[in-house]
């Protein structure tokens, strides 16, 4: 991941004033004066020390937290000793220490940035705090980002009124905006100031999580706010707080953490680091989160933040070769990597889905820009998961390795592979970046003659909980958030009361295995069932049936300290999954956060859409942004 920043560096020179007043001259009311001439002779100082700041302040976070950056144009080199320039700084600016006292010297403009034109393709553009563009350097930007469209744009407006750098913000991906202490703020929300620099930014920017406000006080973005109380005894000097805070959290955006997160993240770095010495991301993730369990945690609620769901990509070669089958879609490679590759290139993604789960083929195929799937998921600020299961076996062909006693199942019933070298596979996939999985138990309710429930069994309840439960530990201990399903599978006859009571009894069984297996519950996710009527049941459930039901068997049986509960849509209409989705929250409040976590409700229509044509990928986005906005418009339903 390589940034290009575009600033001007700055010397902070530091000055302490001589306690020998005879430098001083008094005027007749006897107020001391000192002329600042710094040409003149230097001898009303000592102690003098200074500092590069400015874009040097950004490259040093940057660095600092495992990125690739550099000044654009400059010759300015960082080492163990901080940064070291060949050559003047572009602006000087002193800072005076009286009686302790801190007193700014800036300069009243700052020397004009230029852009020097590069052929190098960067993953970002970061144009900071210290940047003063003028016409031509603007537009050399523009040239640059025109012939590299892959490159995102990131912009710090501290004046609103460069009408250069405003020319750019409709490109950007991620916008700071200094927050003034009269401005911006509801309580003067006819501010001149305020309203002028909140109304150049595009609504679709402000109403994401792309507009950052950066003030003294707090770092805020949409209705997520942290507190600051910087203590800037430590010659942290305005510039080199924002510096620092917008840095932080440009570099948590790429590296996919939580708008939330990175809030946190970068409050911790500027409450804890020096200049030219910030904090590394592992220090930075130690402080807000002091143990691994804890790292899993914030992974797990990053997953299921409000109001965004997952997406499930992760259908088996075997489950694409039927969708692909039934529109006569060649089921190729390349197909398989244009159909994905429709879904995670579907424009503002991230503000829909915290996170996606990938089929072990597709983790490793590449986007068109190059990067595979995983870093590009990441850089987009998605996590990405994958599915660890290898799939469904029925007990009549074989048991589960240590179950070769295991009685009392129906021989139609199932188990699922894979935990054999799974612990190697998940170690490989967190090396790659991956951070959460997946793991499949299927439940079918057979009824017999009577309308009594048959399956599943107790025995095929608990192997499988069983070893969901084994899969969420091994997860666990490599580094990745477990999500457990158990899914009863919406075919049958059985009616949404006999549903209501297997899901629970399953629920308790998985929970109770959990337990005994020391499973954290707040860094594990149940993915599960809506509760309803089975598929061939004549009389279906309604919404509201399905809603109150659902909420019912999750409140009685899904433990409070359960990082979330996220939904599958089990072969609904897409329209349905919706519907019922949006009944169920309005059941709610729950104890965990609940969203969705669609595969073929999310899917399908954008497949029908496509087609297997690459002509088609722009209907087939929308029809996929449709179900995303439908499904993420659901959760706010009890609002
Ligand atoms: P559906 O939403 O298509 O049921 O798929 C969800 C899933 O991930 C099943 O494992």
């Amino acid at each position: 991941m390589s940034i290009l920043i575009v600033g001007n560096i700055l010397k902070d020179v530091y000055l302490n004033l001589d306690s020998r007043t005879e430098h001083l001259e008094t005027d007749s009311r006897n107020t001391n004066w000192l002329d600042l001439s710094f040409n003149a002779s230097e001898h009303h100082f000592y102690n003098r020390s200074s500092n590069l700041g400015g874009a040097t302040v950004s490259l040093e976070v940057l660095t600092k937290l495992g990125l690739e950056a550099t000044i654009n144009g400059s010759n300015l080199h960082l080492s163990a000793d901080g940064p070291t320039i060949n050559g003047p700084a572009e602006t000087y600016r002193y800072i005076l220490l009286a009686d302790g006292q801190p007193c700014y010297f800036v300069p009243t403009s700052y020397k004009t940035t230029h852009f020097t034109p590069t052929n190098e393709p960067y993953d970002y553009l970061y144009i900071d705090r210290s940047a003063e563009l003028d016409q031509a350097s603007a537009s050399r930007i523009s040239d640059y980002l025109s012939s590299n469209p892959n490159t995102k744009l990131i912009i710090y407006l501290r004046n609103p009124n460069n009408r250069y750098l405003n020319s750019l913000i409709p490109s950007a991906d991620l916008i700071f905006l200094e927050e003034t202490s009269k401005s911006l703020t509801t309580a003067n929300p006819t501010s001149p100031e305020g309203t002028a620099s909140t109304d150049l930014i595009p609504s679709d920017i402000k109403d994401s999580h792309k507009l950052v406000l950066i003030s003294e006080h707090r770092l805020s973005c949409q209705n997520i706010s942290e507190p600051l109380s910087v203590d800037r005894i430590d010659m942290l000097t305005h510039l080199s707080t924002y510096s620092i805070a917008s840095a932080t959290i440009l570099g948590c955006f790429i590296l996919g953490f939580s708008i939330e997160d990175s809030l946190r993240l970068a409050r911790a770095n500027l409450e804890n680091s020096k200049l030219n010495s910030s904090l590394g991301l592992d220090q930075l993730q130690t402080l807000i989160a002091n143990t691994a369990t804890d790292n899993l945690e914030l992974i797990a609620r990053n997953l299921v933040l409000y109001p965004k769901g997952i997406l499930a990509a992760d259908e088996s070669g075997g489950s694409i070769h039927k969708k692909f089958d039934q529109l006569q879609i060649p089921d190729t490679y390349k197909n398989r990597r244009d159909y994905r590759n429709i879904f995670f290139t579907t424009p503002n993604l991230e503000s829909y889905v915290n996170g996606i789960i990938l089929f072990d083929e597709t983790a490793h195929q590449f986007a068109d820009n190059g990067q595979n799937f995983v870093d590009y998921l990441t850089a987009k600020r998605i996590i990405p998961g994958i599915k660890v299961d290898q799939g469904l076996e029925k007990f009549s062909d074989s048991l589960p390795p240590q179950y070769d006693q295991a009685q009392d199942y129906h021989p139609e019933e199932t188990w699922t592979k894979g935990l054999d070298g799974l612990s190697t596979r998940l170690q490989d996939y967190y090396q790659m970046g991956l951070r959460f999985a997946k793991w499949r138990a299927a439940f079918e309710i057979r009824l017999d003659d009577q309308g009594n429930i048959l399956t599943p069994t107790d025995t095929a309840i608990k192997i499988n909980c069983q070893i969901l439960a084994e899969y969420a530990l091994k997860c666990q201990e490599s580094g990745i958030v477990p999500i457990v399903e158990p899914e009863v599978v919406y075919d049958g006859y059985y009616n949404i009361e006999q549903s209501a009571a297997t899901t629970s009894k399953i629920l308790d069984q998985l929970f109770d295995s959990l337990k005994q297996s020391k499973v954290s519950l707040p860094a594990c996710i149940l993915k599960v069932n809506m509760v309803l009527a089975g598929k061939k049941l004549e009389t279906r459930s309604t919404s509201a049936e399905i809603g109150q039901a659902t909420a019912a068997v999750l409140k009685a049986h899904v433990p409070t300290d359960l990082a979330g509960v996220v939904f599958l849509s089990g072969g609904q209409t897409p329209e349905q999954a919706t519907d019922n989705l949006a009944e169920i929250i309005k059941n709610g409040p729950f104890p965990w956060p609940v969203t969705f976590s669609f595969a073929r409700a999310l899917q399908d229509p954008a497949l029908y859409a496509w087609q297997g044509d690459n002509h088609n990928n722009e209907k087939a986005r929308q029809a996929f942004l449709d179900r995303l906005i439908a499904n993420t418009n659901a959760l706010s339903s009890n609002k």
